[in-house]
């Protein structure tokens, strides 16, 4: 009994000294493991007479008892101390600057399509898309220009070698009046879109690069008539351009797919050199330039696209985006906006976190490093 008592304060004396959870669990497979001494004390039980276990028994389960509470408890205790060690080691200066990440820009092509988007859903216009590897029936034929069109010629068209299952000619879009014609058979009337994207023709200066942007518009309704298409264009460009003084000049033009078709050219004045919009054309210290090209569609175009002219009317307008872009942002030349210059997007481009917004007013957003 006495010897039972020894070994037991020797163990806790053991435990209580043992300075890491190493440590602690020598010591608990020592007294608790299998061939551990409690244990070995627990097997002598079975050789033992009733009365000598009667005896025996509680007190060895008393020890075992005892010895795992304190292994437990100085395992909690050095885990504890662990953890506090580590907190007031282990710091984090939430202080400290982020690190720098390299970061790319938005291109002023990507800005002023998603500005358009912006101003145009403000008056009820979805955004669609069409392919930019198109066939000449829905970019010449159903915009009213046949094989023989002139207009055709004038296009500077690219076109591919093949034809498609209907024996269509495949040819790079030349504009994206075509995304009308689609949107018409998918979509019937009445309808209010825009469609923003890619165009190729084989030209090429300071002025004219062999891909660029335009966006369409196109509305389909009854009754629409001229002053629609002028309220919704000076709407749009006093938005965009942010100024009120912008002014309007509706001259007749000609294209197959729009009757009347009216050329849209603006006022502007020249001021440090650039180009300033705003302001009429007859103004002394201004002139006019010409912008876009639009007019009420066609009565052919609306038959080709599967509707009835005698129901449906509208207005279509095409103007170049990259040409928007460099009228607000400044740029003169239309090369740099496809030569992936670091520079150059770095100085022309904008914050990712710049969203256009018309709350926030579409155009006081400026160039990323401005
Ligand atoms: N598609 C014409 C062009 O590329 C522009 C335009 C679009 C004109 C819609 C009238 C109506 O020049």
């Amino acid at each position: 009994m006495t010897e039972l008592k020894s070994r037991k304060e020797a163990a806790l004396t053991a435990i209580a000294g043992a300075d890491t959870p190493d440590a602690v669990e020598a010591l608990r497979i020592d007294a608790l493991g299998k061939q551990g001494w409690v244990s070995q004390l627990l097997k002598t039980l079975g050789k033992m007479t009733a009365e000598e276990r009667q005896e025996q028994a509680p007190a060895i389960q008393a020890v075992r008892a005892e010895v795992a509470d304190a292994i437990a408890a100085r395992k909690q205790a050095l885990d504890a101390a662990e953890l506090d060690r580590k907190l007031a080691t282990e710091t984090l200066d939430l202080s400290l600057p982020a690190p720098h990440i390299p970061k790319g820009s938005v291109h002023p092509v990507s800005q002023v399509m998603d500005e358009l988007a912006e101003i145009f859903a403000d008056l009820g216009f979805a955004v669609k898309t069409g392919p930019e590897i198109e066939d000449d029936w829905h970019n010449f034929t159903a915009l009213n220009m046949d094989e023989n069109h002139p207009a055709r010629a004038m296009h500077d068209t690219f076109y591919f070698p093949d034809r498609d299952d209907e024996g269509r000619q495949m040819l790079l879009r030349t504009h994206t009046s075509p995304v009308q014609i689609r949107t018409m058979v998918n979509e019937g009337a009445p309808l209010r879109i825009i469609a923003p994207g890619r165009v190729y023709r084989s030209d090429s200066d300071a002025t004219h690069t062999p891909m660029f942007h335009q966006v369409e518009g196109l509305v389909i309704d009854r009754n629409i008539h001229l002053g629609h298409l002028k309220w919704t264009l000076e709407t749009f460009l006093k938005a965009f351009f942010e100024r009120d003084d912008i002014v309007l000049r509706l001259r007749p033009s000609y294209f197959p797919f729009t009757e009347p078709s009216v050329e849209v050219d603006v006022g502007f004045a020249i001021v440090n050199g650039k180009r300033v919009l705003g302001g009429s054309g007859d103004e002394s210290g201004h002139a006019w330039m010409e912008l876009l090209g639009s007019g009420m569609v066609n009565a052919r175009v609306i038959e080709f696209a599967g509707l009835d002219p005698n129901e449906w009317q509208g207005f279509a307008f095409g103007v170049g985006v990259d040409r928007l872009a460099m009228l607000k942002y400044g740029m003169d030349d239309l090369r740099a906006f496809f030569d992936g210059d670091i520079r150059w997007l770095q100085h022309y481009g904008f914050s990712p976190y710049d969203q256009p917004t018309l709350s926030a007013g579409v155009g006081s957003l400026r160039g990323a490093s401005a």
